[in-house]
């Protein structure tokens, strides 16, 4: 009797004690250096033991859930959890806040259609402008933005012959690469008479708005549609070609599966490098050269999850690259924190700053987290721009919006 009652005290004490030891508190607090700015929040050991009572949202029924988020996780017993629905900058790692700078911002620049995703943004230091694309049904040009005046100016563009559906960019030697995803015939902005367009590879002269198409077919079957691309220092082109243009209905039903390849414009040879990943989408390279990077948005493939099924996050791979013709070694370096990756670019110190759901992920080049900026809206692409490559431009769907901060990208990444 007496021992049960000890036994029960120690069992009820040791209980306790089990459930609290470890769990983090407070799991939010201000940043070192940030202490009177509620914008930056620094996340205690990655919020790696929570109260057990915290609680995530999932998604379900192949519908992405706004509240299937980190930062939407409900912690009702530690207050300091409502510091990171407050931030934008959410510092996991001490390197997260070593790149924002002293007052890092995110301003929305402009908003912008909120029926279409905003992708392949490229920064054409010539015109000091970036071009970007919307991919969607019925909108047969691009658009530009202007940074050589006082304010950021937003115009159409339309090349010569106009293209349909660019989902992703790269400058090489002057000149914009282009992965485009149409292949439905459609009618000129400029005169509406048709033209016809497969998808594929197609590169853009800048100074002129001439269009050259350089891909269509592989041996006379057409891609599916190009998805995203990186050009190599000797002028390879390497791009992902997944099925979201049927998804979008600006081409037809694909029939290649998904993969990755390697095209070299000066020969027209095409090689496949990569057949494994779901839906691969963003891709680059590391600044070593040796390390390529692919992410993987399988988590939205249309045809192959169940209908009500829960969605998984998406990973993003990184392979070797080998004699630069190869890559082998393909491993998972980062589970996507929400949704999945869809652009992401290189910083020239190797980090990786991907598009994720409704916000920028900031990776090491081992793909740790260091930090997420949530803006608010989808995020489908990203940007460095300007003379230093500081500003980051955060492209998604209703609203473009540009960070400042400290972190540095590469030229023509
Ligand atoms: C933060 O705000 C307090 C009170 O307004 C002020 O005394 C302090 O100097 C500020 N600290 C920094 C780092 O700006
Ligand atoms: C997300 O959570 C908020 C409260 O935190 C709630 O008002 C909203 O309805 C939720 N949205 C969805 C789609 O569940
Ligand atoms: C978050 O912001 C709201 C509204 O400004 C404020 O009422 C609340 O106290 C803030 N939460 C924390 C933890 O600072
Ligand atoms: C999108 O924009 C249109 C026109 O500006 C507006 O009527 C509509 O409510 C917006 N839709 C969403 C989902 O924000
Ligand atoms: C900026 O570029 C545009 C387009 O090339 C040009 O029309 C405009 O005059 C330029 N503005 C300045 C201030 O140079
Ligand atoms: C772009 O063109 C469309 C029509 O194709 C028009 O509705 C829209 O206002 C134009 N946008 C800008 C920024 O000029
Ligand atoms: C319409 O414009 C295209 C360029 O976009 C041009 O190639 C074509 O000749 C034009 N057609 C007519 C009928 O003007
Ligand atoms: C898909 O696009 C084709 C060609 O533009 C069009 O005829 C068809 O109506 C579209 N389908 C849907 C469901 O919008």
């Amino acid at each position: 009797m007496v021992l049960l009652t000890i036994a029960s005290v120690l069992s009820l004490g040791l209980g306790r004690a089990l459930a609290q030891s470890g769990v983090i508190s407070p799991l939010a607090r201000a940043c070192p250096g940030y202490s009177n700015n509620t914008d930056v929040v620094c996340i205690n050991r990655y919020a790696s033991a929570m109260p057990p009572s915290f609680e995530r949202q999932s998604s379900t029924g192949g519908v992405f859930s706004p509240n299937d988020t980190f930062v939407e996780t409900q912690v009702p017993s530690d207050p300091s959890f409502g510091l990171v629905k407050n931030a934008t900058f959410v510092v996991f790692d001490q390197r997260g806040s070593q790149i924002l700078g002293p007052s890092p911002k995110l301003e929305s620049v402009f908003a912008s259609r909120n029926d279409s995703i905003h992708e392949g943004p490229v920064y054409v230091p010539s015109l000091d402008a970036i071009i970007f694309s919307l991919p969607h049904q019925g909108i047969y040009q691009q658009q530009i933005i202007h940074l050589n005046d006082s304010t950021p100016r937003l115009e159409n563009y339309t090349t010569t012959p106009p293209v349909y559906a660019v989902n992703g960019g790269k400058l090489f030697n002057g000149k914009i690469y282009w992965a485009v995803e149409a292949g439905f015939s459609f009618p000129s902005p400029q005169n509406g008479s048709l033209v016809a367009q497969r998808p594929g590879i197609y590169e853009l002269d800048p100074s002129t708005g001439e269009v050259t198409t350089l891909l269509n077919n592989y041996f006379g079957q057409a891609f599916n549609s190009p998805n995203d691309l990186w050009v190599d220092d000797q002028g390879d082109i390497w791009f992902t070609d997944s099925w979201y243009g049927y998804a979008i209905n600006v081409t037809v039903y694909p029939v290649l599966r998904p993969a990755t390849y390697r095209f070299r414009p000066s020969t027209g040879r095409v090689s496949i490098v990569e057949d494994s990943i779901a839906q691969p989408n963003g891709i680059g390279m590391s600044p070593d050269r040796r390390t390529m990077y692919i992410s993987d948005t399988g988590v939205t493939d249309f045809e192959n999850y169940p209908a009500d099924g829960p969605l998984v996050t998406a990973t993003t791979h990184w392979e070797e690259i080998l004699l630069g013709s190869y890559i082998i070694n393909k491993r998972p370096i980062y589970q996507a924190q929400t949704f999945g990756d869809d652009g992401f670019h290189v910083a020239q110190n190797g980090y990786l700053i991907a598009a994720e759901g409704g916000g920028v992920t900031v990776l090491s080049e081992y793909g740790e987290m260091l930090l997420r900026i949530e803006t608010g809206f989808t995020v489908n692409n990203i940007q460095f721009a300007g003379p230093e490559r500081k500003d980051l431009w955060v492209f998604g769907e209703g609203e473009i919006a540009r960070v400042t901060w400290d972190l540095v990208g590469m030229a023509n990444e």
